[in-house]
């Protein structure tokens, strides 16, 4: 595990852009495609919107990639809470992925259905690539303030899912409140890298309890693999190493 630490958000926004197009272009050299798995919520929009810079743009190799979704809340795809919207806005409809490249989570179909339609989506397309199971070039996540992860919560049914993805029932403690379909820790452990990104002082205190314990209290915690990143802004990290 290593931990990025950097004062200024759009410096960290920077390097995991710079991470981000090196494991890319490895992955294109290795198998010809790059898989990248993004996570939702309102950290991450600033970063995606600097990756479809004009600066930016090139240092991916967009049409050789496969975009899935870490988890997505159970709306419309061009619902305000979407996670796909936000992507798209920021991201998708910028940069040259074309559409059937795309996966994204049909949450309007309902947690359990979507789940189950997500799921097949992920297996049929790495099958037809020749692979003998999905694999993720590169996993982004966030970290709630209550220490979720995806749509992963405290003491959550889906942490012990054995199928790679999850229903996930209304969380009552966090906004928007609706059923969700996610990645499970097993589905997490498919990933070659994971680079978690954090921004903001008001997530010190759980990062410091994610780094102190592994517990399903705090399922960010749990999320591990041998080549696994906290690119973090506005925190004191070394607090974290105490
Ligand atoms: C979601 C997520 C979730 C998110 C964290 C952090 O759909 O809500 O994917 O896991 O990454 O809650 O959210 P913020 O970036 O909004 O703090």
């Amino acid at each position: 595990m290593n931990i990025n630490c950097y004062q200024d958000k759009e410096v960290c926004n920077v390097e995991l852009a710079w991470r981000i197009s090196r494991i890319s272009a490895a992955a294109v050299a290795q198998r010809k495609f790059f898989s990248l798995v993004l996570s939702g919520g309102s950290t991450p929009g600033a970063l995606y919107e600097l990756l479809s810079s004009k600066t930016w743009l090139e240092r991916i190799p967009w049409t050789d990639s496969y975009v899935f979704f870490g988890d997505e809340r159970c709306v419309p795809p061009n619902h305000e809470d979407s996670n796909y919207l936000m992507a798209r806005e920021t991201l998708l409809r910028r940069v040259p992925v074309s559409e059937d490249r795309v996966f994204r989570i049909e949450g309007e179909l309902g947690a359990e259905h979507g789940a189950v339609r997500y799921a097949g989506a992920v297996e049929d397309l790495f099958q037809s690539l020749g692979m003998p199971r999905p694999l993720f070039d590169l996993v982004l996540l966030g970290i709630g303030g209550d220490g979720h992860t995806a749509s992963l919560f405290p003491g959550g049914a889906a942490l012990s899912s054995e199928e790679i993805i999850a229903p996930v029932a209304a969380p009552r403690h966090m906004k928007p409140s609706v059923d969700r379909v996610t990645f499970t820790l097993k589905g997490l452990s498919l990933a070659d890298e994971i680079c978690f990104l954090v921004h903001g002082k008001e997530k010190q205190q759980i990062l410091k309890k994610i780094f102190s314990c592994r517990s399903a209290r705090y399922p960010a915690s749990l999320v591990h693999g041998e080549n696994l990143s906290f690119f973090l802004s506005g925190v004191q990290c070394d607090q974290f190493t105490k």
